[in-house]
């Protein structure tokens, strides 16, 4: 089938920790986005690296032929295959990797590599409101929290990014401290939803610039909790909501104060956030008041787009594909992987 030259097929995976997702774009627009999740690792307490590429590769496969099925588009139609280079678990990343090549090579087509980070920033291109440029996006995911200043498409610069854990880690440690399972960050939203966030104070590293620190935090909730359970054995079910409510305020405290500090800075209004941890209520809700008060423009992601999704690793093939960011057939993930 002949395509007109403006239309363009591209399919996009995404495996970079433990999720494996497939996308299909008809040019910026987002046709199928698809996800398979790992529940195995809840049991380990956190991702278990061997477990999580073992599952991609039995993934894989089904994922992209519901998605292609799901968009109505046959292989013969595909101008190109996108896929997640890196950052991420370099068994993981090899999954998604290897396939897209192999898949490129049968089908003679061009493939495009894609930065996570990056990708989690461009989910704001895949529906309305969008941000205009230059723009500075909050990413906080399980892995990364990096205040990152886009000033086009593909040219971007970190402000900012955490010298230890980052945010959704600072989420799920205190949450297995409260012998909540993985990941917990979610469960410390739900639980937060009905605690009074006040009712507890815990250290907070202070760290110079637009930098993050929250590994001496985690360590102040230990220390906190374990003195108050001395007292009361039940100190944590006794005080659950409470403490997630608590937790929360201040792991959106942190993330906050950089923030306006990094808009103040670069006399930027346009702010978006992105990554897993902006599903939490708490931070949208802290966006949208502190958006008000400063006078921002404020861009919060749909639920799906935040965590990890190939809709992100399409959408940023497609900006590539226009300016003819190729790769080569001889590329190999990168684990660390820098914008
Ligand atoms: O972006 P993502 O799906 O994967 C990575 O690239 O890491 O982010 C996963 C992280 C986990 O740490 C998870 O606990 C956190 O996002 N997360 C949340 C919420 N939903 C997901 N943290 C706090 N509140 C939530 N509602
Ligand atoms: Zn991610």
């Amino acid at each position: 089938m002949t395509q007109s030259p403006k239309t363009v097929y591209l399919l996009a995976i995404e495996s970079s920790c433990d999720d494996t997702s497939a996308a299909v774009f008809r040019n910026d627009e987002n046709l199928a986005n698809l996800v398979a999740t790992q529940d195995i690792h809840r049991l380990y307490g956190g991702v278990v690296p061997e477990m999580a590429s073992r599952a991609h590769l039995q993934n894989i496969i089904p994922v992209v032929d519901a998605a292609m099925q799901k968009a109505g588009i046959a292989l013969d139609q595909l101008n190109a295959i996108a896929f997640t280079r890196g950052p991420g678990l370099i068994g993981s990343l090899l999954v998604g990797t290897t396939f897209a090549k192999g898949l490129a090579l049968t089908l003679g087509l061009p493939l495009i590599e894609v930065n996570h980070m990056q990708a989690h920033v461009l989910a704001h291109f895949i529906e309305d409101p969008k941000p205009s440029f230059p723009f500075l996006c909050l990413t906080v995911s399980g892995g990364h929290t990096q205040i990152v200043l886009v000033r086009s498409y593909l040219d971007m610069e970190v402000l900012g990014n955490t010298t230890d854990d980052a945010a959704g880690e600072a989420f799920d440690k205190t949450a297995k401290i409260l012998g909540l399972p993985y990941p917990g960050g979610p469960l410390i939203d739900k639980y937060a939803q009905l605690g009074n966030p006040k009712a507890f104070t815990f250290g907070k590293p202070k760290v110079d610039g637009l930098d993050f620190s929250f590994s001496g935090f985690k360590t102040s909730v230990l220390y906190a909790i374990q003195k108050q359970q001395k007292q009361d054995p039940e100190f944590i079910a006794h005080n659950l909501n409470d403490l997630c409510a608590s937790i929360q305020r201040h792991i959106i405290e942190m993330l906050m104060d950089k923030l306006e500090l990094a808009a103040k800075e670069h006399n930027i209004k346009e702010i978006a956030i992105a990554g897993g941890v902006s599903a939490n209520s708490g931070l949208r809700k802290a966006i949208n008041e502190t958006g008000q008060r400063l006078g921002w423009n404020t861009y919060i992601p749909r639920f799906e787009y935040c965590t990890d999704n190939a809709a992100m690793i399409g959408i940023t093939a497609y900006y590539k594909y226009l300016k003819g960011e190729f790769t080569t057939q001889d590329v190999s993930p990168v684990a660390r992987y820098a914008i």
